[in-house]
């Protein structure tokens, strides 16, 4: 894992962008997206290399983290429109090119299978875009779920119904159930991009990167991970117990692979 601390969310928006970037510039590419407030920033900056600096998604196709049951598509808070409203709608990905999840699908199961076999169709993901949540998760693979999980339904926990009724009227529309990439989906992503902001993501992002691999704490699964960058501010970085060492090391390591 390659832990990069930056001074503002700001900068990890701007170096996420530029990990994108430079895959998208490569050729036909693969993203994995991400919903939820961390990436927000990240998308603007696309939003405005494509706008300004002739940044093309046209060769890219898009594949979402998970999705809400029982939330129709047209739904404000489906992430399919979500990420419409954020971000895609704003570049140029061809109609398509984004694949979500149907959390309207009478059966759910198939539904994760079929995604699950068309993200392998398209090849795998090139760089998928991670945020954690307070408790660990990621996607929405809560605490004890299965490291080696595929594309499945899960019930959401408390906290993070808690954590997300910020984005519904009241914490009783929060949906309790999700389709969620899996764990062992997730971790076939070629590159993974974790983005963490702010001190409520602090305890999480420590137990993630330095404790031990534990369903307890889903993100620990990325230290099973060959190419991992975890972009964070100074303040989701404050319980991290090696950061001089993060700070020294950076870029300079013999097996660097680059953002
Ligand atoms: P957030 O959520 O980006 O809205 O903080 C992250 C997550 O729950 O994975």
């Amino acid at each position: 894992m390659e832990i990069v601390i930056l001074p503002t969310p700001a900068d990890v928006a701007r170096k996420a962008a530029d990990a994108i970037e430079q895959q998208v510039r490569r050729g036909p590419s693969v993203l994995g997206l991400a919903t939820g407030s961390t990436p927000l920033g990240t998308y603007e900056e696309l939003i405005a290399r494509h706008r300004d600096g002739g940044l093309s998604f046209g060769q890219t196709q898009a594949f979402l983290l998970d999705e809400y049951v029982g939330l129709p598509t047209e739904h404000p808070q489906s992430y399919h429109s979500v990420i419409r409203d954020e971000f895609t709608a704003s570049v140029d990905f061809a109609a398509d090119a984004v694949h979500g999840l149907n959390g309207m699908a009478t059966d759910p199961e198939a539904e994760a299978a079929q995604y699950d076999a068309a993200i392998a169709a398209a090849g795998g993901v090139d760089i998928q875009i991670l945020g954690i949540g307070t408790d660990g998760h990621v996607g929405f693979n809560e605490p004890m779920s299965s490291l080696a999980s595929r594309t499945r339904i899960k019930t959401l926990t408390q906290q993070t119904k808690e954590d997300n009724a910020r984005f519904f009227d009241s914490i009783d529309d929060v949906p309790d159930h999700v389709l969620t990439q899996g764990l062992g989906t997730i971790r076939q992503a070629r590159h993974l991009l974790l983005l963490a902001m702010g001190e409520s993501k602090a305890e999480a992002i420590a137990a993630a990167v330095e404790g031990p691999l534990a369903a307890l704490c889903p993100a620990s699964v990325l230290q099973l991970h060959p190419h991992v960058t975890v972009l964070v501010d100074e303040a989701a970085a404050s319980k991290l117990t090696h950061q001089d060492y993060y700070r020294d090391t950076f870029g300079r390591k013999p097996e660097w692979q680059g953002l």
